[in-house]
């Protein structure tokens, strides 16, 4: 079923197998926090099957991040930027930057594309150039810069809850937030998930509100090449942690040549023509060694798309039977870039919060990450907004407790993956012996969090 979270069939773990007692039964977590290293098994058997917090030898070796840059062919991209070089054209809507904004146009499925330094930039230039002021209505399970670019923008966000299965804005939510303030609607394809229901478009139209999605996560992840649900504007990050990077770099894209026409403006400081300045602009331009790496990075895109779902396919087998870690499920109707591995951990069911898991892998040396806790309203400058609104957002707030995130992309095999996977099956079998480890741990690659979270729980399990 789409998007629900994934238990399927399961395989039996790779590199470590159920902790099995004398007598052949698999012991409980319990018995193992009370009784680490029992006699029988021997001390080099123990450290492989123990957790490395609990003094076993880490999954890995290398470590393994969340957003590793995905690298594409070397020679490929070399004689790009040794055409740049030649040509003496390093920026200023040079060839290359115009191949990009063709490409990217092409594969989303919209008229026009203008290309962006990063995409923070490119959000605030499609906030200005589609005039929106007052109250903008936007979910806090986000990156801040989502946030940040209505702030620098003199828009108030108003934060809105989100769906528990899409981790996308509610549009139950979206409808009750409209005020006679409202100007828009900023949306997030989180995870490369559509955002763009026919509803919340209806929504726009009804209320005549301007209809943004950050789609940073979501290039190249759409159900056909119409992209209908585009909205007034969409804006892609290819920053170096996105599955297709260029260096930094984003790009806004849109159908309304209008409003492509004021953003080729606002881009370049507001210069209409030589002397002429008609806008209040910026310089929010791509340069061409980043589209030389933005291009070189699509034309690997189907490579990079098919070994992030090989991993993905990885990760649903390897944890469908670890109880309480629910993998974000895709739908196979969709083009998905895979690149996020979103987990959702339920410590009533594991006997360890997301943040001791997340500890624990540190010891691994995999670096799971926490996005986006503790969401955007909670974080300044904002805080202090919500709490005076008293603004709570139950789903947000439970969601941003325990998602975590685990690496991907090309410096991931499906091998690591299966050793991953295995590895947080032997946490969660130790699970109490671990959070015990954690409390009592002074390694310096321990979060800070899981820390101090861990000695100011009281009953995590
Ligand atoms: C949801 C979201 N929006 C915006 C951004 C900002 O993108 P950039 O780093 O290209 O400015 C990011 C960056 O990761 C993001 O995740």
């Amino acid at each position: 079923m789409e998007n629900q979270p994934h238990k399927g069939r399961g395989r039996d773990a790779a590199t470590d197998s159920p902790i099995v007692g004398a007598n052949g039964a698999t012991q409980s977590a319990d018995i193992l926090g009370s009784q680490l290293n029992p006699p029988e098994i021997s001390p080099s058997r123990t450290r492989h099957l123990n957790a490395a917090i609990l003094g076993g030898a880490p999954a890995f070796e290398r470590t393994l991040h969340v957003g590793r840059p995905n690298m594409p062919d070397q020679q490929v991209f070399l004689k790009r930027m040794k055409q740049i070089l030649n040509s003496g054209q390093l920026t200023n809507w040079g060839p290359l930057v115009q191949d990009f904004e063709s490409r990217v146009a092409e594969i989303s499925g919209a008229k026009h594309c203008i290309a962006t330094c990063n995409a923070t930039t490119g959000l605030e230039l499609a906030i200005s150039g589609l005039g929106m002021s007052g109250d903008v209505i936007v979910p806090s399970f986000t990156f801040i810069a989502t946030v940040h670019a209505l702030w620098r923008q003199g828009v108030r966000p108003v934060f809105c809850d989100i769906d528990p299965v899409t981790h996308c804005l509610d549009v139950d939510c979206v409808e009750a937030a409209i005020t006679s303030r409202t100007t828009g609607i900023l949306g997030v394809h989180l995870w490369g998930n559509s955002c763009a229901s026919p509803k919340l478009r209806d929504l726009a139209k009804q209320h005549d509100l301007k209809l943004l999605f950050d789609a940073a996560h979501a290039f190249g992840c759409q159900s056909d090449q119409k992209n209908p649900y585009l909205g007034d504007a969409e804006v892609y990050s290819f920053h170096a942690t996105k599955c297709i990077h260029a260096f930094e770099g984003g790009a806004i894209v849109t159908n309304d040549r209008d409003l492509a026409d004021r953003l080729r403006l606002l881009v370049n400081f507001g210069f209409a023509e030589e002397d002429i300045v008609e806008h209040l602009g910026t310089n929010g331009k791509m340069n061409e060694a980043s589209a030389a790496m933005g291009l070189t990075s699509i034309e690997a895109m189907d490579r990079f798309f098919a070994h992030n779902r090989e991993n993905y396919n990885a990760f649903a087998a390897g944890l469908a039977d670890v109880p309480g870690i629910n993998l974000m499920s895709r739908s196979t109707a969709h083009k998905h870039s895979y690149q996020y591995i979103v987990t959702e951990v339920d410590p009533t069911i594991v006997g360890a919060t997301r943040d001791e898991l997340v500890a624990a892998l540190r010891l691994e040396n995999v670096y799971a990450r926490r996005y986006f806790y503790p969401g955007c309203h909670r974080m300044q400058p904002y805080a202090g907004l919500s709490q005076r609104a008293g603004l709570t957002l139950p789903v947000t707030e439970a969601v941003a407790e325990r998602v975590m995130i685990l690496p991907t992309g090309m410096a991931v095999t499906s091998q690591d993956v299966d050793r991953l996977c295995s590895r947080i099956a032997s946490i969660v079998r130790q699970a109490p012996a671990v959070c015990t480890a954690i409390r009592q741990c002074k390694d310096p690659r321990l979060p800070y969090f899981a820390q101090k979270d861990a000695n100011t729980s009281t009953n995590h399990h």
